[in-house]
């Protein structure tokens, strides 16, 4: 059976095979979710939100130790989070783009000042 994930604010969907983590579903869907170890839990780079009623395998071990208790985690790491039926994601903005974007908004801000 396949699983089908959707990515938030993009709306893109994929179906993938149950077992496929999101990062990996991420990358079929054309979705940017960054990260800097190769998906080895490492850098915390990939991390989104899962909308309620998800159908995913519960934390692994790594993910636990990097995350802490599975039922006050805010995040999920996308590169251990394994898909199992319908799913719903939440990408945060690409870190290095919101730096932009902020850096933007305030350089307009001073310009309007003058
Ligand atoms: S890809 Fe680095 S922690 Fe997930």
């Amino acid at each position: 059976m396949d699983a089908e994930i959707t990515f938030w604010p993009s709306g893109r969907k994929v179906k993938v095979k149950q077992g496929t983590s999101v990062l990996m579903a991420a990358r079929q869907a054309g979705v940017l979710i960054s990260t800097r170890c190769g998906g080895n839990a490492a850098c915390f780079l990939c991390k989104v939100q899962l909308l309620p009623n998800n159908e995913v395998m519960p934390m692994n071990e790594v993910e636990r130790r990097k995350l802490g208790n599975p039922e006050t985690a805010k995040f999920r790491l996308a590169c251990q989070v394994k898909v199992t039926g319908k799913v719903e994601v939440e990408v945060p903005p690409d870190p290095l783009k919101a730096a932009v974007a902020r850096q933007l908004a305030k350089q307009q801000e001073e310009d309007l000042l003058w």
